[in-house]
């Protein structure tokens, strides 16, 4: 059972850090030093944690970080699970079960993302206020767990429009150019053809990534409230040249961390 593994889980980590977590923070491709602005108290291997997947992609880097940033007790995943590597769904969404069973209250989530909108450039960051999740399976398939929530959860405001604001005010008053838009998921490990790029613009979304739409809803459920902002790494709708790379995608998500970074540690500090 799902949430047997995840009571093993939090006993286990619970043993070597007790302190309850108010926020949980899911760090993307190449923004794993952000974890450099946290005091840290305790890092604590995947690969040490009963029933926890192993992470495999280069850029990160394993771990469950726990310490204090702005203020607050926060646990950091240093390294996420993308559909991609062969996990199951579940698999994708079983730290963000465990890190709300530690207590987290907020879950701030962050990635590398292709623009589609035709206003970005790389090195942008968007604030994610929707995303559209048509081919990427639902975390929730499969026997309700009433423990974590509803049936038919409620989608209509995935993403927390007060955190969201509060986010666009501390990236003004820091002179961040904060963009918002929708984030379209998809299954990777693909980059997007022309033509998909084109089509993902057109249906209105803002911008492309491989991650997070299952970690939100899984939050979701859980009545976790969920602010997420994606570094736009690449841009997919360009007419000319157009070969992407996860070399410029991490190298892009590397430049902009500063700001992604100051906007996380602020709003921790206003929970
Ligand atoms: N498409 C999908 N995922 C991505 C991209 C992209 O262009 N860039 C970074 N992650």
């Amino acid at each position: 059972m799902m949430i047997q593994q995840i009571n093993e889980a939090v006993q286990f980590i619970q043993q070597q850090y007790n302190k309850k977590p108010a926020a949980g923070i899911v760090l993307g491709s190449g923004l794993g030093s952000f974890t450099a602005e946290m005091t840290v108290e305790k890092e604590i291997p995947y690969s040490s944690i009963p029933h926890f997947p192993v992470s495999t992609v280069e850029g990160h880097s394993g771990k469950l970080i726990f310490g204090q940033l702005g203020g607050k007790t926060v646990v950091a995943m240093a390294g996420r699970f993308h559909y991609y590597e062969g996990y199951s769904v579940q698999e994708v969404v079983f730290p963000i079960r465990v890190m709300k069973f530690l207590g987290i209250e907020t879950l701030l989530v962050s990635n590398a993302a292709g623009g589609t909108n035709t206003g970005f450039k790389v090195g942008d960051l968007m604030a994610i206020k929707d995303h559209i999740s048509f081919f990427t399976p639902n975390p929730l398939v499969g026997k309700n767990e009433a423990i974590f929530g509803p049936r038919f959860p409620d989608m209509s405001e995935p993403y927390k429009k007060d955190l969201i604001s509060k986010a666009k005010t501390i990236a003004a008053a820091n002179a961040i150019d904060l963009k918002e838009g929708v984030y379209f998921g998809v299954t990777g490990p693909t980059f997007e053809t022309r033509a998909e790029y084109k089509l993902i613009g057109l249906v209105g979304a803002d911008a492309v990534g491989m991650s997070t739409v299952q970690e939100v809803i899984a939050a979701v459920h859980m009545g976790v409230p969920v602010f997420a902002m994606s570094v736009i790494t690449d841009i997919g709708i360009r007419e000319d040249e157009n070969v992407i790379t996860h070399e410029e995608v991490l190298q892009a998500a590397k430049e902009a961390e500063p700001k992604l970074t100051l906007i996380f540690k602020e709003l921790v500090a206003q929970l």
